[in-house]
C-alpha cells in the first residue's frame, strides 16, 4: 500500500514532522513532533503541535505511533507532549541508551533518571518492523549523527532523519557525543542502497542559497547531485565531513533540546517549589 505524507517545516528550527498515513480515517505515525521553545522566557509552546493536530482532525487520523529519528539536539521533541493528547506508542533507535547514558552523565541527571529508553515505548533495532495500520514500515538503523539515529521505510518512502539533507544542503555533522563520520558514510549507503525511486524525506532544511524550504527527494537524485556524496568515494566523504564539522558551531538549542530529548519529551521533574529546571553546564560544550 502507498504511504500518504503530509509534512510541516518549523521555521523557527528548520525541522520537518512528518505524518504518514493511508488516507483519511485510518491510523498515522508521526515523525519527528516539535515542541515550541523560547529560549528568551523558558517557555514552551503548541503552535506547532496545534498546526498538527489541526490536520490529523481534519483528516481524521488516529496516532498509532510517535517516531523519533533520534534525539535532535535543534529543537525539543513534542513527542511526549503529542502522546499525552493523542495517545500512540514513542519509538526511536535502540542506540538511545548510549545517547541517554552520555547526556544524563553530562547534565548530572537526577538519580531516578534511567538510560535504559525506558522512556520510550519501543526501542528499534535494525531491521525490526512496525505496522502503522495497514502500512508496513521497516526501521533501519543508520548511526553515524548520534548512535541511535534510525530511518523508517515504509513503502516507497524513507524517512531518514539526519543523515542527508536535500542534495544542496549535503550531510548531516558527525561532532555531537557518539557521532562518527565513517559510520554516517556506511549508513548513507545502506540508504542509497534502496530502490533508486524510493522517496526521501529530510528531518531538516536550511534553504541554502535562500531558496523556498524543501524536504523530499529521491535516491537517484542523491546519488547525482548530493554535494557532499556525488564523485566523493567513504575516504574522501570522512575527511571533508571532519573538516567541516570543526568550523561548525553548537545549535542554539542544543543545551535545552537534549535535557528534554533524552527524555522522550518529558520535561526533567519539577523541583520542590513546583518549577522545572533546565541546567547549563559550564566549561563542558
Ligand atoms: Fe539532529
Amino acid at each position: 500500500m502507498r504511504p500518504e505524507i503530509r509534512s510541516f517545516f518549523d521555521k523557527a528550527t528548520n525541522a520537518v514532522t512528518h505524518v504518514v498515513h493511508a488516507g483519511a480515517g485510518s491510523r498515522c505515525a508521526v515523525i519527528d513532533p516539535v515542541l515550541d521553545f523560547d529560549q528568551r522566557s523558558g517557555r514552551t509552546g503548541m503552535a506547532s503541535l496545534t498546526l498538527l493536530e489541526a490536520f490529523l482532525d481534519e483528516a481524521k487520523l488516529t496516532v498509532e505511533w510517535i517516531l523519533e529519528t533520534h534525539v535532535h539536539a535543534d529543537h525539543l521533541t513534542g513527542a511526549r507532549r503529542l502522546k499525552e493528547r493523542r495517545g500512540g506508542r514513542l519509538g526511536i533507535g535502540a542506540g538511545v541508551v548510549v545517547t541517554q547514558r552520555r547526556f544524563a552523565e553530562l547534565f548530572n541527571a537526577e538519580a531516578s533518571f534511567k538510560p535504559d529508553g525506558s522512556q520510550f515505548d519501543r526501542l528499534f533495532a535494525d531491521g525490526e518492523r512496525l505496522k502503522i495500520g495497514a502500512l508496513e514500515a521497516t526501521a533501519i538503523a543508520t548511526p553515524g549523527h548520534t548512535p541511535e539515529g534510525v530511518t523508517y521505510v515504509v513503502g516507497e518512502a524513507a524517512f531518514v532523519g539526519d543523515t542527508l539533507f536535500m542534495p544542496d544542503g549535503g550531510t548531516a555533522r558527525c561532532d555531537f557525543p557518539g557521532g562518527d563520520a565513517a559510520e554516517l558514510h556506511r549508513s548513507i549507503e545502506r540508504i542509497l542502497g534502496l530502490p533508486p525511486e524510493t522517496r526521501l524525506f529530510m528531518c531538516h532544511d536550511y534553504m541554502p542559497g535562500g531558496r523556498e524550504a524543501r524536504w523530499e527527494t529521491t535516491v537517484a537524485a542523491q546519488r547525482a547531485e548530493n554535494i557532499h556524496l556525488a564523485g566523493t568515494d567513504a575516504e574522501g566523504f570522512i575527511a571533508k565531513r571532519r573538516a567541516r564539522d570543526q568550523t561548525l558551531g553548537l545549535p542554539a538549542l542544543l543545551i535545552p533540546a537534549v535535557q528534554v530529548n533524552i527524555r522522550a519529551g518529558e520535561l526533567p521533574p519539577a523541583e520542590a517549589n513546583g518549577v522545572r529546571y533546565l541546567k547549563v553546564p559550564l566549561d563542558r560544550l
